[in-house]
């Protein structure tokens, strides 16, 4: 697994997806860059989003709020009070974690345990393996459960109550030391606040102190009622936004899974009083459809309910996703009642109601929210997608099977030699279809080579121009994942490539 997690890594380097922000100064910790094709996927992730969310709903509509807001807003919001991670350092090492953190990475110990016994009995029991019978009955698999489930518990007792002490004697009493060294001499668990600061205006004494936004959802609340108003909103309905989003995390080495600039697409889905928890049902089945729909595998997604909650929300669940490192929180639905729009109303002084018709009367509504790192998410196609096979000959290919619709290179157009007219008929496939795709024409080294160049980077089409073209218009195709090759016109191709990059 690690492993696989360190090929990622170098592999989005080597492909052109994603580098180290700064690397030429070594880097800055949690911030990256995306490349050439990392843009493009990202970019796609975004629309493939965008398409569902906003373009698919007719009551949902889009907005972009700017990044600096009226520090005002996270007063209200509760991020400058409560937007806190428990903090713990080893006084050996002088190194910092998140306890809380410490605490998950111990359960996730137990939990993949469980996973071992279970591989275990599936090869014993073979084919009539019941899982479900099994992980209920087992002995050992109950007291695992049991005691991951204590731990989760009392740690989220414990910070719900701000009882740190007892932060510190759960990471005592369970002997979690220092991941890098071992050490088990912690300090006292101290509570650390994410957001970064900064500065509006030149002059020292008028200069105000401004925040850079930890979350996008704000800027939907603070625009609640233009929006409503301006575009005639009716309850139910939506306002969504993607854009960056900035937290001081304490991370060590997760690559883009926790940054500390990282982008969001969220949504908020403003209800009426009552109804949220049928909402809150209809939002986590259609956002799991959402991602089942990339098709990267039923088994690599579950719920994780909540049972600590964060200061605004009254329900929440993570969707998780399999990445290399074990099952993540990937998206968030969270039902967020009246919460920010109330705060905002006492905070700002102005209304934040809808005027029910149906009811006659004006309330705050209440909100259901869909968060998602676009970041995470590139993380989770990235890493599924990077397969190593063995062929048939007992040669190996590295291959990225991304989505087609979310490929950054649609097709490559390969001449088979550099001579003989090939070149230019390729040049001119290109000249047509990047109208309407991302292709790119490659010319250098054999075919094969640079079929295996175009499989690493993910471009799902090869097609190869050869001598029969030049006598009946037709190419090859070739399909990255398949590997298999068809012969058909070049009319055909771009009615071949959209019938597969189309949603
Ligand atoms: N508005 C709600 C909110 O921000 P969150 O659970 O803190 O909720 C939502 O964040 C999503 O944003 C997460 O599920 C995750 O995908 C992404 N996210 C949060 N912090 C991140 C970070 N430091 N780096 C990358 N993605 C992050």
């Amino acid at each position: 697994q690690d492993e696989h997690f360190k090929k990622v890594i170098s592999h989005a380097k080597e492909y052109g997806y994603v580098f180290p922000s700064s690397e030429i100064y070594d880097g800055l910790s949690a911030v990256y860059d995306y490349g050439q094709n990392g843009v493009e996927l990202k970019k796609n992730i975004r629309d493939y989003w965008w398409k569902a969310m906003v373009q698919m709903n007719e009551n949902i509509v889009g907005i972009d709020a700017a990044i600096f807001m009226h520090p005002t807003t996270w007063k209200a919001s509760g991020h400058v009070d409560a937007f806190n991670d428990p903090l713990i350092d080893n006084k050996d090492s002088k190194r910092r974690y998140r306890a809380d953190v410490l605490i998950e990475d111990y359960v996730a110990k137990i939990e993949a345990k469980i996973d071992k016994e279970i591989t275990k009995a599936k090869k014993r029991f073979g084919e009539s393996f019941d899982e479900e019978q099994f992980v209920a009955t087992n002995g050992r698999v109950i007291g695992y459960k049991e005691k991951a489930e204590a731990i989760i518990k009392r740690m989220a007792a414990s910070l719900e109550k701000e009882d740190l002490a007892d932060v510190k004697s759960l990471i005592e009493e369970l002997g979690i030391a220092d991941p890098e060294t071992g050490s088990k001499n912690w300090t006292d668990v101290k509570q650390f606040n994410l957001m970064f600061g900064t500065k509006l205006g030149a002059s020292a004494d008028s200069a105000m102190d401004l925040y850079l936004r930890p979350e996008t959802a704000q800027g939907i609340f603070a625009n609640f009622t233009n929006v409503q108003k301006t575009g005639r909103m009716k309850i139910p309905f939506g306002i969504a936004q993607t854009g960056k989003a900035f937290r001081n995390e304490i991370v060590a080495r997760q690559f883009i899974f926790r940054m500390r600039e990282f982008e969001q697409m969220e949504m908020q889905f403003f209800i009426k009083p009552g109804t949220q928890l049928k909402w809150y049902e209809h939002w986590k089945e259609a956002r799991l459809k959402w991602h089942l729909s990339l098709g990267l595998g039923e088994e690599n997604y579950r719920f994780h309910d909540h049972e600590k909650l964060a200061h605004y929300a009254d329900a929440a669940s993570d969707i998780e996703f399999k990445f290399p490192f074990g099952f993540k929180e990937l998206e968030g639905i969270h039902s967020r009642t009246d919460f920010d729009l109330g705060k905002h109303e006492e905070f700002s002084g102005k209304k934040m109601q809808y005027f029910d018709p149906e009811e006659n009367k004006s309330y705050v509504p209440y909100v259901l929210e869909t968060s998602i790192g676009l970041d995470r998410m590139f993380l989770a196609v990235f890493s599924n997608s990077l397969q190593e096979e063995t062929l048939e000959n007992d040669t190996t290919r590295t291959v990225l099977k991304i989505p087609a619709v979310l490929a950054p290179t649609k097709a490559a157009i390969l001449p088979l030699v550099k001579k003989d007219g090939l070149p230019e008929i390729a040049r001119q496939i290109v000249e047509d279809l990047k109208w309407d795709f991302m292709v790119t024409y490659d010319e250098k080294d054999a075919v094969g080579r640079r079929y295996r160049r175009q499989d690493a980077a993910g471009t799902p089409f090869c097609i190869t121009v050869d001598h029969q073209t030049k006598e009946d218009h037709t190419v090859t195709i070739r399909h990255r994942d398949t590997m298999e090759q068809k012969r058909v016109a070049i009319s055909e191709l771009g009615a071949i490539i959209k019938e597969e990059v189309d949603v």
